[in-house]
């Protein structure tokens, strides 16, 4: 196989600061090149007057990173405007926060452009190019018009919509023919492939031939589910590393043998921590044996400040942690911790391991690797309890989570109750199964699997 050749919006240089604030993409793309290396293409997250199309190449290990910057106008039209205030609202079904405007979208295309263009120089004749996640779905299109022969893949980390949601964007059709230049398009789960299909079928009156490709005039590319997955054996000794960070020892040691409950979620609406906070309330309201005898943890770095409906959620988020801290703390009981900043990775995985429950509610998600991380990093003895949206990716793997719907916010208080009295033979069967599944489908195994294809469907073309 040629040099593997990965590019995304947000390029991370090192996993072990800040966990937690840089979403799925970034620790699943560190692991997945961990181990066979390749050069890593994106924005450098800087924002700077001077245009910068050379990329900066820096090597570090197996990987070489290349990066750029953006003027403060890409970043607003791009990055902010079509990506962040069209793309993720509509894909995580809130149209209503959608906030379109077609200048972005013209500001979006020529970052897709800009990008294509810095990155053609590095490129070599034998690579295979995986592009990810939404912010670069015209990618794939403008380096095959530049000439690019290379197989070049595409793989969503979030939810791909229905097709009702997905035609209230104007640019709808455009974004499916950048989609069908693909030689394959990965999603997360059936129902996001669904999605993908009945937009072609419906949007662009394609057709669907055998071996799950999609033709439309002259375009055609092959679509698949890939659940993305993480370093399943690896994350155990990792928690255990991190039990000797002085954060987690000042943890452990201020929850005086409570029980832990632990959330862990860039602070963004498709979350559902607004309703995850009812739902602890709730359990404390109902549920008196737990009052003094638990702690709700939530981290919630904070994450695209400046775009206006993260800033409200920011807000709410607030009353509600308020609200709850008034009406229930004593002079010697929280019983919620709110920390809007992130934490060295092996940390995070050693509080994974401390606390009882997992509380994982997204409104809606991709996959969230944090329920997968929660389950590889628990103690095969005395496992904790997963309580997980069914709204979330994982959910369709993670069968045997309490699995919860977020909106429900008595049901959700019910199911902590029970995950908080679980039986250790309970909680013990439950988490084998999880692992089972975690094992056989890791980091690794989706990475092989996605360019194994990925080859298999360039040949289609050629
Ligand atoms: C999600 C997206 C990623 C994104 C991450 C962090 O996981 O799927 O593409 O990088 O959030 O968001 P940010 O806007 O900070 O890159």
């Amino acid at each position: 196989m040629g040099r593997l050749v990965v590019v995304s919006n947000r390029v991370t240089k090192s996993d072990s600061s800040n966990s937690g604030s840089k979403g799925g993409l970034a620790v699943g793309v560190t692991a997945a090149m961990s181990r066979d290396g390749g050069l890593w293409f994106g924005w450098n997250g800087k924002v700077e007057s001077r245009d910068e199309q050379i990329p900066k190449v820096e090597k570090s290990g197996v990987i070489e990173y290349a990066t750029i910057s953006l003027k403060p106008a890409e970043y607003n039209q791009y990055y902010k405007g079509f990506a962040n205030s069209v793309l993720w609202p509509l894909f995580h079904q809130r149209p209503d926060l959608m906030n379109y405007d077609v200048s972005d979208y013209q500001g979006y295309l020529s970052v897709n452009q800009k990008m294509a263009q810095s990155l053609l120089p590095l490129l070599k004749p034998d690579d295979i190019i995986w592009v990810h996640d939404y912010h670069l779905i015209p990618m794939g299109k403008m380096l095959r018009d530049a000439g690019v022969k290379s197989p070049i893949g595409f793989f969503l980390h979030t939810p791909f919509p229905p097709f009702d949601l997905l035609r209230t964007v104007p640019d709808y059709k455009n974004i499916l023919h950048f989609l069908l230049a693909y030689d394959l398009v990965g999603l997360q789960t059936e129902a996001d492939y669904c999605g993908f299909y009945m937009s072609i079928g419906y949007g662009l009156k394609g057709e669907a031939l055998p071996g799950k490709r999609y033709r439309v005039g002259e375009l055609s590319c092959t679509a698949g589910v890939y659940p993305i997955s993480i370093e399943t054996e690896n994350l155990r000794t990792a928690s255990k590393t991190g039990e000797s960070s002085e954060e987690f020892k000042r943890l452990n040691s201020s929850l005086s043998g409570r029980q832990l409950i632990i959330g862990v979620d860039r602070l963004d609406y498709s979350k559902g921590l607004a309703q995850r906070m009812q739902a602890y309330e709730r359990l404390l309201k109902n549920y008196s044996e737990f009052l003094r005898k638990v702690v709700y943890l939530q981290i919630a770095p904070i994450s695209r400040g400046d775009v206006e409906a993260y800033r409200d959620l920011a807000q709410t988020i607030d009353r509600h942690v308020g609200h709850i801290v008034g009406g229930y703390a004593d002079f010697d009981w929280m019983p919620l911790r709110y920390l809007t900043r992130g934490f060295r990775r092996n940390t995070i995985l050693a509080m994974y391991n401390r606390a009882r429950v997992g509380f994982v509610t997204p409104l809606r998600d991709g996959m969230n690797l944090v329920a997968k991380e929660y389950v590889a990093a628990q103690d095969p003895e005395d496992p904790g309890v997963l309580v997980l949206s069914h709204m979330a990716g994982a959910a369709d793997e993670l069968d045997a989570a309490v699995r919860v719907n977020p909106y429900d916010i008595d049901n959700v208080a019910k199911s902590l109750a029970e995950a908080l009295r679980m039986p250790a033979d309970e909680r013990i069967d439950r988490w084998k199964k999880m692992m089972s599944v975690l094992r056989a489908n890791n980091i690794h195994t989706w990475q092989a699997t996605f360019l194994r294809d990925l080859q298999a469907a360039a040949l289609l073309r050629l």
